[in-house]
């Protein structure tokens, strides 16, 4: 079944995204390099678990896609994280200078709001979120000067990673008409999938290699979880967030098993 929606995402990217130019290469580059597609996913597994259509949210999808994609272009710039990798690939800057890989986010960001601005809805779940994931850069930034508490590393990863997870859920949750009860059932899950993510981002970052990753490891080795709490007790609450997002999907039934499954797969990455 994944395979097949990786497939459903990567054609609709394709038919969507600019073909000539200097900038429409650029954006190709990045787009294709090879993401694992974890949030399209999302919005697909999401869709599934309200009895709606794939094709209600497929351009939904692929916009939350091209924004990750603006926000990794960005954080693997020379002013933030200065990475050479991304994707098993040169980063963009790496490849076409950092200028043209700054506006191959900025047409990205902007191109994923032209995709989706008739449905203002979910639109603006993505907004919100996209406002999120710059303050919590903003705050990942200043965290390598002055080391965080917990409280706040925690709330770094809710701005800066869970965030945009979240954003999946409820905007595909407004496509597909979802009740309150269960966009709040959905949204708890979201919240917890989104720490468990970065908790296991950060694991991977200590115990992974760099050929697994297809990224440069290390890099946070001294802002992030392991760094203040320790391996153990980061695997630990990486497991207690699925836990949560799990419990979270108690109201749903066998149709909800794709979202279970990619809550797995979370923790699975980083063990
Ligand atoms: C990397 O996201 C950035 C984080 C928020 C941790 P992914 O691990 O989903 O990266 P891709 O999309 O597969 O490259
Ligand atoms: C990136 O977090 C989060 C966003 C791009 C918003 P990281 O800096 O930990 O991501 P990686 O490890 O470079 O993928
Ligand atoms: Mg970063
Ligand atoms: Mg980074
Ligand atoms: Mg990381």
């Amino acid at each position: 079944m994944t395979n097949d929606k990786l497939r459903s995402v990567n054609r609709e990217l394709n038919r969507i995204l600019p073909v000539k130019g200097k900038l429409a290469r650029a954006i190709r580059y990045s787009i294709f390099a090879g993401g694992k597609r974890f949030r399209p996913l999302l919005c697909l597994a999401t869709a599934k678990a309200l009895g709606c259509s794939e094709k209600k949210v497929l351009r939904f999808a692929c916009a939350v896609e091209m924004i990750h994609t603006f926000t990794l272009i960005h954080d693997d710039l020379p002013a933030m994280d200065n990475s050479n990798l991304r994707r098993g690939k040169k980063t963009l800057h790496k490849v076409v200078g950092e200028g043209v890989a700054i506006l191959a986010g900025d047409a990205l960001n902007t191109l994923a709001f032209k995709l989706i601005a008739d449905e203002p809805a979910a639109s603006k779940e993505l907004s919100t979120a996209l406002l999120e994931v710059v303050e919590g850069q903003v705050a990942d930034i200043e965290s390598a000067n002055k080391k965080p508490t917990l409280k706040q590393l925690k709330a770094i990863h809710q701005w800066k990673t869970a965030a945009l997870l979240k954003a999946c859920v409820r905007g595909t949750a407004r496509l597909c008409g979802a009740s309150n009860s269960e966009l709040n059932a959905l949204t708890a899950y979201a919240e917890h999938l989104g720490l468990a993510f970065q908790i296991a981002d950060d694991i991977l970052d200590v115990t992974a290699t760099r050929k697994a990753l297809g990224k440069p490891v290390g890099a946070d080795r001294t802002k992030g979880f392991p760094a203040l709490v320790g391996l153990e007790r980061s695997k630990k609450m990486a497991e207690a967030e699925k836990r949560k997002a799990l419990d979270s999907l108690k109201g749903f039934g066998k149709k909800a098993d794709v979202l279970r499954e990619l809550a797995a797969y979370v923790i699975a990455r980083g063990k």
